[in-house]
């Protein structure tokens, strides 16, 4: 295998506004494996996670400027256990104030590491995380407003698996780098010279940064991956800025096993699996008799009237290979069968709430802001005259860190309902998980009925119910959000309080 083979090729992302060269290869090569930092046999001293500046090539021979945490691109996978309480000591030496966030993750507000958790330059955070709940994949990134779509996409961001006795203990696939792997899946930009770029421009802010190259785990996609034969678990993350991804397989359906907050009640069959920024979901490919399978990842036809003429030539055109799977027959390893009950869940009952809450994402003039922020690197907000408008913001104001927006009763059960008047936004709540009741007015698929923190909101109403169990103080309150890393940053986000 050739692994310096490249082509540079002028094909279809090359019809993009913002795009630089379109990286391909001749051949896929190996995977790289998240490196795991297991922390379920115990914890013994503070867990440090270091948040540098480092150089990671990307699988072209070129050097790009990244962001790591204890590594030269994102971070280690957490391997922790329900029950266990974490001591992290999260130095940062990259120059830049960040703060570091624990998505999806049922802690108070003081350890959340929103936007209020500044960690200046030099310094060290060292919150100590309650791991209260359920086995999931979890993730954690930059939160500083108006710089985590730059900070995440430079690299930011890592992975922690929750397990409990249940997960450990379930007929899957559990074997970390043989049957069991995490992918995180990312578009990026490369310009001519191979370093990744980020570049955003007039065109594209209204859906914010889209690059045109599939990166898997840091390397540019196909990868490939020798498995034995049997069931394979795929834990898959979503941590593009911008882009939704539709996953499908080469050879049959998509088995699902396991979104955001944990496992489906049962498996899911599906032709496509439609994952937002910032979603999980854990998937199974049963190897038992394919020598080879795939997972494919659609970035859609490319934008705008060549795209729209590319497609009608190529209607596959977006259509990239992330990962091949292809099978040791000699090495035998998960012989168990696809799982029919996964975990105990009885469908939301909406007696249960106790209020509802109304949220309307808005776009109006947010492409001064995007502009200014794509220009600056900083936060935008406010230093932007937006002329009467009130921007990218949730019922008619721009985040502001210094106003309270909801005020939440600890123990409430609640369902908030969210709206948008133009395209797909992904809507996330901290410090619950929450079931979905409706998405875009409609019941979300049978993937998305289990326990989620994302949601798709689009045209009509898409509504969440959930309980808060954990407190969130006006000092350190949690953040509601679209995920869409620009959307966020400009200021379509907004504070509660849990008390
Ligand atoms: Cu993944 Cu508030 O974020
Ligand atoms: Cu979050
Ligand atoms: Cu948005």
């Amino acid at each position: 295998m050739d692994r310096r083979a490249f082509l540079k090729t002028a094909g279809a992302g090359t019809l993009l506004a913002t795009s630089g060269m379109v990286w391909t290869q001749n051949s896929a090569r190996a995977l790289p494996l998240l490196p795991m930092t297991d922390l379920t046999g115990g914890i013994d001293a503070r867990v440090p996670l270091a948040l540098k500046n480092a150089i990671h090539d990307f699988g072209n021979g070129a050097g790009s400027e990244t962001f790591g945490i204890n590594h030269n691109y994102l971070g280690p996978v957490l391997r922790v256990k329900q029950g266990q309480t974490l001591p992290f000591d999260v130095s940062n030496t990259i120059d830049d104030v960040t703060t570091l966030h624990w998505h999806g993750l049922h802690i108070p507000g003081d350890v959340d590491g929103g936007p209020h958790q500044e960690i200046e330059p030099g310094h060290t955070w060292s919150p100590d995380l309650p791991i209260v709940q359920n086995a999931s994949m979890n993730w954690f990134h930059s939160h500083m407003h108006g710089k985590t779509s730059h900070q995440t996409y430079k690299g930011l961001a890592g992975i922690m698996l929750i397990e409990d006795d249940a997960s450990l203990s379930a007929d899957l696939p559990k074997t970390y780098g043989v049957d069991d792997f995490t992918l995180i899946l990312q578009d990026k930009t490369f310009d001519a010279a191979g370093r990744m770029s980020y570049v955003v421009n007039a065109e594209l802010f209204e859906e914010g940064f889209i690059g045109d190259t599939l990166v898997v785990n840091g390397a540019i996609a196909p990868v490939m991956q020798s498995v034995p034969t049997g069931l394979v678990r795929l834990r898959i993350l979503n941590a593009c800025n911008a882009r939704f991804l539709s996953l499908s397989m080469a050879t049959g359906p998509v088995t699902v096993i396991a979104s955001d907050g944990g496992f489906l009640s049962s498996s899911v069959e599906t032709d496509t699996l439609f994952m937002s920024p910032g979603e999980r979901y854990e998937i199974l490919v049963d190897m038992n008799q394919a020598d080879a399978n795939s997972l494919i990842v659609d970035f859609g036809a490319p934008e705008g009237v060549l795209g729209f003429l590319t497609g009608l030539v190529r209607p596959d055109t977006g259509r990239k290979t992330a990962l091949t799977l292809s099978r040791n027959a000699q090495q035998k390893g998960f012989s168990g069968s696809m799982p029919n009950a996964l975990a105990t869940m009885a469908p939301p009952d909406r007696s249960q709430a106790t209020r509802t809450r109304s949220f309307k994402l808005t776009m109006d003039g947010g492409g001064e802001q995007f502009a200014a922020l794509a220009a600056s690197w900083g936060n935008v907000c406010g230093n932007v005259n937006m002329g009467g408008l009130s921007g990218m913001g949730i019922n008619g104001q721009p985040m502001n860190m210094d106003r309270i927006d909801e005020q939440v009763r600890k123990g409430d059960t609640e369902i908030w309902r969210i709206s948008v008047d133009d395209e797909l936004h992904p809507f996330h709540i901290h410090g619950c998980s929450f079931r979905i009741l409706s998405q875009e007015d409609a019941p979300p698929p049978a993937y998305a009925q289990g326990w989620k923190d994302m949601v798709h909101v689009q045209g009509g109403w898409s509504e969440v119910m959930m309980r808060f169990d954990y407190e969130a103080p006006e000092e350190t309150p949690y953040m509601y959000h679209c995920h869409i890393l620009e959307h966020e940053d400009c200021g379509m986000m907004g504070q509660f309080t849990v008390t």
